[in-house]
Order: structure tokens, then C-alpha cells, then sequence
């Protein structure tokens, strides 16, 4: 990418995260998504605590990077011990295929991001209009969190099941670790025909914590595009 095109994919991921700030309410439990699309929604957010616009909000948090961040921007924090119910979270996404299933993982943050989409009663997904594919893994491989112990084991059982696997690394060639000191497994299936059945052979393997295919767990996706923003809803499907 030119940097003509990465300031525009900035500007629509501004506008897709300003997009979603307006379902904000005050009094709002907010599941607070991880990557760079998610940060601009989080400023928002910040702006309108701060502008006295919204009162009382508290995040969950998907990362401990977004974590730090929110609390930059004045945005309270929870956790769960204390709310297991969240009204409304705000995340991004690799991948979204016109089912509005989706391929996340890519900021390595999808098992706290799973765990929030599982616990909101409203999931918005924000993207600019690259993440949208006909098929999930045309463009993107599906991140695996698998535990350090068995990674390999879990790379022999994917490449059986056709995957093209990759350790992810740092810039320094070290493994990444998660927010759970596990590894990430980039996983190349190509598009992928039959989704349930993948997501069922991957959530029986010994090793693997989770995976990156999040299949209707998103209730809407605004996608900011060059002539304006979309939004796609399950309920239209
Ligand atoms: C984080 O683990 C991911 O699921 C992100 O939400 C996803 O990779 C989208 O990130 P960007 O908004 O940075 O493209």
C-alpha cells in the first residue's frame, strides 16, 4: 500500500470508529475491542467523556494495549468480577464475509475478543470496505491462539487439515506472545467452504485455546467505504 491508500484506509477507520461511538449511550457497560480501527472509536469515546457528552460509562477491555489506552482517554475500567453483562461492544476485523462472519486475531487479542462478543448483548464490528470478502481466508489467514507447550503438535494437526501454518514473530524473529503468553498460529486455509465444520475440528484439538473464526457473533458491521458508510445487520440476512 501507497501512503495515498494507508491515509485513506485511516480515514475511513476514523470514520467507521466515529460511526460506532454514536451507539454509545450514557450508563453504557462497553466492550472495548483491540486494533487500529478500535482506537479511533476509543478516542471518540474519550472525547464525549470528556465534553461531559457521555457520563458513566465503563469499558471491558480486549487487550492489555487497549486497556492503557482507554485509560489515557479517561474511560473507566472493569472487569468482569464486577459486570458479566456488556451492553454494547466496539471491535474490528480482519475478514467479514456477507454473513457477517468474521476473521479476527490479527492484533493477536481474539480470545478476550471472543470472550466479550459472547458476553454483549449488541456486537458492532467496525471496518473500512478491504476487510470485506465473498469467502472467509480469501484474504486473510485464521489466527489460532495455541498454548506454547503444543504448538507443534497443533501445526501438524492444521497442516492435516490443509492449512499453510506460520509461528507469528516479532521484528526480532522471537515467537509473539498473547496477552496470555500463548503463541499464534497464522493459519492459510485458503477460502473456506464449510466454516461450522472447520471451527468444529478446530475446537477439538488439545492445545488450541481458540480461534480466530467468530461465526455469528457479530449483530452488525458499519463499513466505512469511499461513497459512505454501510451498515450491514444479521437481522437483514
Ligand atoms: C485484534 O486481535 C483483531 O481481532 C482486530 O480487531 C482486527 O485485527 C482488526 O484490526 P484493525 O482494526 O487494526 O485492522
Amino acid at each position: 500500500m501507497d501512503s495515498e491508500q494507508i491515509k485513506l484506509q485511516d480515514r475511513l477507520k476514523k470514520e467507521a470508529g466515529q460511526t460506532a461511538a454514536d451507539l454509545v449511550e450514557s450508563g453504557m457497560v462497553v466492550g472495548l475491542g483491540t486494533g487500529t480501527t478500535t482506537r479511533f472509536a476509543l478516542e471518540e469515546i474519550g472525547n464525549r467523556i470528556k465534553s461531559g457528552k457521555l457520563k458513566d460509562i465503563i469499558g471491558i477491555s480486549s487487550s492489555i494495549q487497549t486497556e492503557r489506552r482507554a485509560r489515557e482517554l479517561g474511560i473507566d475500567i472493569t472487569t468482569f468480577d464486577d459486570h458479566q453483562e456488556i451492553d454494547l461492544t466496539i471491535d474490528g476485523a480482519d475478514e467479514v464475509d456477507p454473513n457477517l462472519n468474521l476473521i479476527k486475531g490479527g492484533g493477536g487479542a481474539l480470545l478476550r475478543e471472543k470472550v466479550l462478543a459472547q458476553s454483549s448483548r449488541r456486537n458492532i464490528m467496525i471496518v473500512d470496505e478491504s476487510k470485506v470478502s465473498p469467502k472467509l481466508g480469501t484474504h486473510w489467514p485464521v489466527p489460532i491462539e495455541v498454548i506454547p507447550f503444543a504448538w507443534k503438535p497443533v501445526e501438524k494437526y492444521l497442516n492435516s487439515l490443509g492449512a499453510k501454518v506460520a509461528l507469528r514473530k516479532n521484528e526480532d524473529g522471537i515467537p509473539y506472545t498473547t496477552d496470555q503468553n500463548n503463541f499464534i498460529l497464522d493459519s492459510n486455509f485458503g477460502p473456506i467452504a464449510e466454516l461450522n465444520e472447520l471451527a468444529l475440528k478446530l475446537g477439538q484439538k488439545a492445545g488450541i485455546v481458540e480461534y480466530g473464526l467468530f461465526i455469528g457473533t457479530a449483530s452488525e458491521v458499519i463499513v466505512a467505504a469511499t461513497n459512505g458508510i454501510r451498515y450491514l445487520k444479521r437481522e437483514n440476512l
